[in-house]
């Protein structure tokens, strides 16, 4: 039996790469190691938390002991790191907690398997990381794997690091390492801080829909199960030390899918048409707001074989299906210290 340890498994993309292995691979035994923070919510994970091949561990990877011993104790045959501090607002509040949860946090679990797994090379450290590493686009062009790291926010700056210490705990100790980059990702469980998940709470509560800027600024969207599919795919075929580009060629400006947000959600709560869209507010942008991403997805595609499943208007009607019913969670995760952050965020913008 194989034992895997996902780190940030209770978060967003954490959960489904949860759900996804830990009902795949009944031969497995997950480890869900995660510290949960204000993104970490282990409702996302009812459905498998009575699996007998999945555990959770509540820790910190930036606890150097209990990391330590964590892996002192158990025999980890891999990890899939995705804990995180994960948005870019907040890493522009608070530069500090990203470096070290994303920093330090990384070279801490790195450390750990250097450590135990010796020079083993049946071991595998697959490090997920974000498209953002590679900076901003202009009009044309797309990030590929050979694209010069050039991150501009603090949460960007803090996943480059990361992604580097990985490469440098592959080539001076031979720790056998994968690296993916994704662009963004959409779906269930996802925070409402995000732009889809913050507007859709806005807009059942027919509060503002903050637009930054002019709204302008292009994202390339992912269906968050297809992320899982393609963490899958690479963690099984991937090369190791070798580096993926995960995306759909999927390229929506902000403005333009809040729009196909707003008309999906009038239709789906009785308004009129043209209601919904009636909230959009454009407020000061964000501090050094990257233009465009897009990522070219032709490695992933050409040698492993995976594509992406779902076409975004039917990921963003899902995704709309399931807030909808899930309105409990939203109350839920959004009883803490959301409204001092939202009020932080958004009052005087
Ligand atoms: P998320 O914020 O929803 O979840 C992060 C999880 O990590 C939470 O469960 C949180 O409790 C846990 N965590 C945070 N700090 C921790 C710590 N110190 N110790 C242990 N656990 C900790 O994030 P997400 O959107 O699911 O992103 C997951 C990973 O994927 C991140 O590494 C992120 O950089 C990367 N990524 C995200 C996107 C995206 O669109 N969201 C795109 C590409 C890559
Ligand atoms: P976000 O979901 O924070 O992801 P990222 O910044 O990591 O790409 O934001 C997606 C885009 O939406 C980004 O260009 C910023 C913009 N945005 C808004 O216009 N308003 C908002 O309230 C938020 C959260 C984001």
């Amino acid at each position: 039996m194989k034992k895997i340890i996902i780190t940030g498994g209770a978060g967003f993309i954490g959960s489904h790469v949860i759900r996804l292995f830990v009902n795949k691979y009944p031969d497995y035994h997950i480890v869900n190691l995660d510290a949960l923070t204000y993104a970490g919510n282990l409702e996302n994970l009812r459905d498998v938390e009575a699996a007998t091949n999945y555990s959770f561990e509540r820790g910190d990877i930036t606890d150097e002991q209990f990391i330590d011993g964590l892996f002192a104790t158990a025999d980890f045959d891999a990890v899939i790191h995705l804990a995180a501090e994960s948005h870019v607002d907040r890493s522009i509040m608070d530069p500090l907690s990203f470096v070290k949860t994303n920093v330090i946090g990384t070279a801490i679990l790195l450390n750990a398997a250097k450590k135990y797994w010796a020079d083993k090379t049946d071991k595998l450290f697959y490090h997920v990381s974000t498209d953002e590493v590679y900076g901003s686009l202009g009009e044309t062009g797309f990030f590929t794997e050979d694209t010069p790291y050039d991150p501009r926010s603090p949460y960007s700056a803090s996943k480059a690091s990361s992604d580097h210490l990985v490469r440098a705990y592959h080539h001076t100790y031979g720790l056998p390492m994968v690296i993916s980059n994704c662009s963004n990702n959409y779906g269930s469980h996802q925070f409402p801080e995000k732009l889809l998940p913050l507007m859709i709470n806005n807009i059942l509560q027919s509060k503002p829909l903050p637009v930054y800027g002019k709204g302008e600024n292009v994202r390339d969207w992912l269906w968050v199960e297809d992320h899982a599919t393609a963490i899958d795919v690479i963690f099984h075929q991937g090369k190791v030390g070798d580096t993926y580009n995960i995306g759909g060629f999927n390229e929506w400006k902000n403005l333009d899918i809040v729009h196909l947000l707003c008309s999906i959600m009038d239709k789906k709560l009785d308004r009129l048409a043209g209601e919904s869209a009636k909230l959009i507010t454009f407020v000061k942008d964000r501090a050094g707001h990257d233009k465009r991403y897009a990522i070219d997805a032709t490695k992933l595609n050409s040698t492993l074989g995976w594509k992406p499943s779902l076409q975004f208007e039917e990921g963003l009607e899902r995704t709309v299906d399931w807030y909808l019913a899930n309105n409990t969670w939203i109350e839920n995760v959004t009883s803490g210290s959301y409204k001092k952050y939202y009020n932080q965020q958004y009052t005087s913008r």
